[in-house]
């Protein structure tokens, strides 16, 4: 164990050299080791769902939690405090001592492909759960590294677009659940976005980075810039974002030492960055215990349980007619289960959040599991896929060093399935920068008679040939899409008609030199082949049929990873391939059909009136199928209320229909809405949603009584508590959700109708009455106030409002705050 050197002494001893060269990783996932001095290295890992450790995929496996929004479902800050404790241990397990967590964006249109990460369309929900999940990972021994900041709200354009954020909503939304995670969770560490504000990189972002997080807000922690975000040498410095990552260095290093030299940035400005870098390693015990250990796949009963937990504490009933739910199937009783979701468990979304998850249980091996006796019948129905599923079969591909194949292999690699990844790793035997190329051969065995699709998508170059003729050319014509982190092409299809029993061999040949064949290679290289029969009408017409021979329908739904996904937004709301009239069909066929939902974001639901049911199930991680089954035959309340609206049309969501604010035009995302986002934009204009933000349904039935507050004049700095009595009226223990929303009867500058402002989750026996006291502090009854720069709660009338959504208000009281109360930012 060596003692802690005082980081001064250490920074003098460093040449300019070593103190530039903390500025970036060593390499994907670790810091730079200075020995000479004792500095150790530090071990990074993705991310907010699973601690992935240092490789993308198929690496050593690790639990799967939750996805972000499945998480804030639960509406339970001390549950999601506990899965940040998880989170940090088993980032521990992979020798990491920084977790790339969470994600705070908000949702602000149904579009980001990075919904499902996100907490919420609300600040104060999402700032809630910030500051607990930090909390959690923080007393892991771990630092939380709360990301993207800032206005990171969508992947259109992800690598360059400028957010233009009004100062109001920038201060009053977005930077909310930043600010409250640095004063109130002191995170150690921090991910600037890949997106500009105001046209400035947020890695570069002077006024965002040194000015509001570090200077008003006192943050003394490290920044880093998102993975080859860093793009100038001097400017991030001087904004103070700390860390380039990931390593080797693209634009620091020997750049930033001649910069210096020159006197295009002032040595302290290196030192300072430097200095930041080797606090972290002295926060988290680094110094003293700099061995990074060799990742553990350790699959942990306890984390199980907590995963199956908090997937049926998101899970949100958004509909129950005739208490359909929950099911309790007799034996001898048969059940339908309708779509691919059943059979393949769809337990977190895409892109860095993805990880190799220990297990993944199917809701339909877990509902055959709770129900011995019942008869379950199963059929796929329709598709749910963005690009034509790989196949589940080992793949071996033969590694070539240079890009033509020569000689004979020098590596061989098997995958379980026919996608390779080859980000942040190379093949055995190589190193970054190097040049290869790589072979391989399927065999496809068509399964049913029927059209088939064959594709293709690569990071690099691919073509394949089929039963010895070229098919698919990603080659000549490789252009980039928006695959892989916007790394990969676009997918290229290749259909044709098999009958069953059919054999086809298709031979893939790839290449990692970089389109056009200039510069090195590029550190993303990735080669997926899908191969599947295309579900149509004879498919539609089997699950219709079981319907109607089943008890119940239950039908599966939904988006996966490929939709829900980093790099790429979706093109909608509307459910993918013949999913709508698949359950329209079903539901017509069943008066009992059941529709569970899996998807990171808000879908359409036009057969809404036809069906008796609807469960939202998110991502919920490993436990996936339990946790569902937990919820459809009772024995776990369906604890999830919305984090984000549901609207009715595309036409009534944020931004429709107006480029400048939603794609963006000329690179610029004007966030034109302002405050109006969510509920707040639904209820300033008057437009209905399909389920309002905070609703879901319990099993059982609450009454929120006697609402009190303890002033009804307040002084600027008093605090104010809002106490209630919540009793279950109903038969079953359940969850309810109090949610408090204020209103400001004479606001000063204009104020949404209602925001949220504190909120509390109960669980009640039968007949079990409880006191609820929620506390608000003066930023509750505060707005941004532009031209003072400062929060300004102004004097007047509020109406406080207690509900169990934002469009069911139970309870009101008013109060009178007797004066204005104002805190200034920044100097
Ligand atoms: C994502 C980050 C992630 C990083 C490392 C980026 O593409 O935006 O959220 O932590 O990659 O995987």
């Amino acid at each position: 164990m060596r003692p802690n050197p005082p980081l001064d002494h250490l920074l003098d001893a460093m040449t300019l050299e070593e103190q530039a060269s903390l500025l970036a990783g060593a390499d994907f996932w670790t810091t730079v080791a200075v020995p000479r001095l004792g500095v150790p290295a530090i071990k990074l890992s993705d991310g907010p769902n699973g601690a992935r450790g240092a490789v993308f995929k198929d690496g050593p496996r690790t639990a799967c939690f939750p996805a972000g929004i499945a998480l804030a479902a639960s509406w339970s800050p001390a549950l999601v405090e506990q899965a940040g404790a998880a989170l940090g241990r088993e980032a521990r397990l992979k020798g990491a001592r920084v977790l790339l967590a969470p994600t705070v964006n908000l949702q602000r249109t149904v579009y980001n492909g990075r919904n499902f990460e996100c907490f919420s369309e609300d600040p104060w929900l999402a700032s809630e759960l910030a500051v607990a999940c930090v909390r959690g990972v923080q007393s892991a021994g771990v630092a939380a590294t709360i990301k993207h900041f800032v206005g990171n709200e969508s992947e259109y354009q992800r690598m360059s677009i400028s957010s233009d954020i009004p100062e109001r909503a920038l201060r009053e939304l977005y930077l909310l659940p930043f600010e409250r995670a640095v004063k109130e969770a002191g995170v150690m560490a921090v991910m600037t976005g890949y997106n500009r504000v105001g046209g400035v990189f947020m890695a570069d972002h002077r006024r965002l980075v040194h000015e509001v997080l570090r200077g008003e807000w006192g943050f003394d922690g490290l920044v880093m810039s998102d993975w080859m975000a860093t793009l100038d040498t001097v400017q991030g410095v001087l904004a103070g974002c700390d860390l380039e990552m990931p390593g080797p260095t693209r634009v620091r290093g020997a750049l930033l030492v001649a910069a210096v030299q020159e006197g295009r940035l002032p040595a302290a400005a290196v030192r300072a960055c430097a200095a930041r870098v080797l606090r972290l390693a002295e926060r988290l015990g680094s110094f003293a215990d700099p061995v990074i250990p060799a990742e553990r796949a350790d699959d942990l009963p306890e984390h199980r349980a907590l995963i199956r937990r908090l997937g049926a504490e998101g899970c949100v009933l958004l509909k129950n007619e005739a208490a359909v739910l929950p099911l309790a199937p007799r034996p001898g009783q048969t059940v339908a289960l309708i779509g691919r979701a059943a059979t393949v468990a769809q337990i977190m979304g895409g892109g860095s959040a993805n990880v190799n998850a220990h297990y993944r249980v199917a809701p339909a091996d877990a509902l055959r599991e709770a129900c011995p006796g019942v008869a379950f019948s199963q059929h796929a129905g329709a598709d749910i896929h963005r690009w034509t599923p790989v196949l589940a079969q080992p793949m071996t591909v033969e590694i070539f060093a240079g890009s033509d194949f020569a000689g004979p292999a020098f590596a061989t690699q098997t995958l379980p399935n026919s996608e390779v990844q080859w980000i942040g790793t190379m093949p055995p035997g190589l190193v970054e920068g190097q040049v290869f190329s790589a072979r391989t051969t399927l065999r496809f065995v068509a399964d049913a008679d029927g059209e088939h699709a064959f594709s293709l998508i690569s990071a690099g170059l691919a073509r394949a040939t089929l039963n010895g003729e070229p098919v698919l050319d990603a080659w000549t014509n490789w252009r980039r899409g928006d695959t892989y982190f916007t790394f990969g092409c676009d997918e290229v299809v290749h259909r044709r008609h098999l009958r069953a029993g059919e054999v086809v061999e298709l031979n893939l040949e790839f290449c990692n030199t970089p389109p056009g064949g200039g510069g090195p290679p590029p550190a993303f290289a990735v080669l997926r082949v899908g191969a599947a029969r295309v579900l149509g009408e004879a498919d539609i017409a089997a699950a219709v049929e079981a319907a109607r021979a089943a008890d119940v329908a239950l039908v599966f739904a939904g988006l996966n990873a490929e939709w829900d996904n980093e790099g790429l937004d979706r093109p909608g709301m509307t459910l993918p391939h013949r999913q709508d009239e698949l359950i329209a069909r079903v539901a017509a066929a069943n008066s009992r059909t059941v529709v569970v939902l899996q998807s990171g974001s808000p879908l359409l639901l036009p057969w809404l009136e036809d069906v008796s049911a609807v469960l939202q199930a998110w991502y919920p991680g490993q436990e996936c199928g339990h946790a569902i089954a937990d919820v459809l035959l009772g024995a776990a309340d369906p604890g999830g209320r919305l984090p984000q609206t549901w609207p009715a049309r595309i036409e009534d969501t944020v931004a429709f229909g107006d480029p400048a604010q939603y794609p963006g035009v000329d690179g610029h995302v004007a966030y034109g809405e302002g405050l109006l986002i969510g509920y707040r934009h639904h209820e300033a204009r008057g437009i209905a949603p399909r389920f309002a933000f905070g609703h879901g349904l319990s099993y059982t039935s609450f009454a929120h009584e006697a609402l009190v507050l303890s002033r009804s004049r307040l002084r600027p700095g008093e605090a104010l508590q809002a106490t209630l009595t919540v009793r279950n009226t109903g038969t079953r223990t359940g969850s309810e959700v109090v949610q408090l929303y204020v209103h400001a009867v004479e606001p000063a500058l204009p104020r949404p109708p209602q925001e949220l402002k504190a909120f509390a989750k109960l669980s009640l026996a039968p007949g079990q009455t409880q006191a609820v006291s929620l506390a608000l502090g003066m930023r509750a009854f505060a707005a941004f106030d532009e031209a003072r720069c400062a929060w300004v709660a102004a004097p007047g009338r509020y109406e406080i409002r207690v509900g169990a959504s934002s469009a069911d208000i139970r309870q009101r009281a008013t109060l009178v705050l007797t004066d204005e109360w104002m805190e200034r930012v920044g100097a």
